[in-house]
């Protein structure tokens, strides 16, 4: 079942998100949805809070390939485990911030642990677009967007941009 994704400004997209610590049906259903609204928006990866749950869960698939095979990824409590010094710069979008995309530096790559759908703790390192998509969703979970990176003025001109979009979009 698709979820309606939270457009910002929005107080939820501004918390800390509680970690998982009992896996249970109710939240593989979340994950579940959470993927179906991602590939549907489309987008590369969702985090709970943006479709309004203050839960530690990311979901990613970052091939873009048409043709290869998909990888979803449901990440229960995901954590960055280690970071390289070397950094790669990406130009970010946002399901909840739609039609808006600037550069963002991170570390290019990073070692990641989770919660798998099963409950299994998975580790693994990622580089690239999923490396860059990884840390993203993280920055979800502690209530960080892309824009936070951006100096003052951008990032109001896009808030306020937003506004506008959500009066539209309420008016209908
Ligand atoms: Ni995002």
């Amino acid at each position: 079942m698709k979820r309606d994704i939270l457009i910002h400004p929005d107080p939820r997209l501004k918390k800390l998100c509680s970690p998982v610590d009992d896996l249970n049906d109710e939240l593989r259903k979340l994950a579940d949805d959470m993927l179906e609204t991602m590939y549907d928006a489309p987008g590369i990866g969702l985090a709970a809070p943006q479709v309004g749950v203050l839960s530690r869960l990311i979901v990613l698939d970052c091939v873009k390939e048409e043709g290869e095979k998909p990888r979803p990824l449901i990440m229960f409590n995901p954590e960055v485990t280690a970071s390289s010094d070397e950094t790669s710069v990406y130009e970010e979008g946002c399901l909840s911030i739609p039609q808006e995309y600037a550069e963002v530096t991170r570390p290019a790559e990073v070692e990641v642990s989770w919660l798998d759908r099963d409950g299994k703790l998975q580790k693994e390192g990622f580089s690239g677009l999923w490396a860059t998509c990884v840390q993203h969703e993280i920055d979800h979970l502690n209530g960080k967007l892309f824009i936070d990176y951006l100096k003052p003025m951008r990032r109001q001109m896009i808030t306020r941009r937003m506004v506008k979009l959500k009066r539209e979009k309420a008016r209908g």
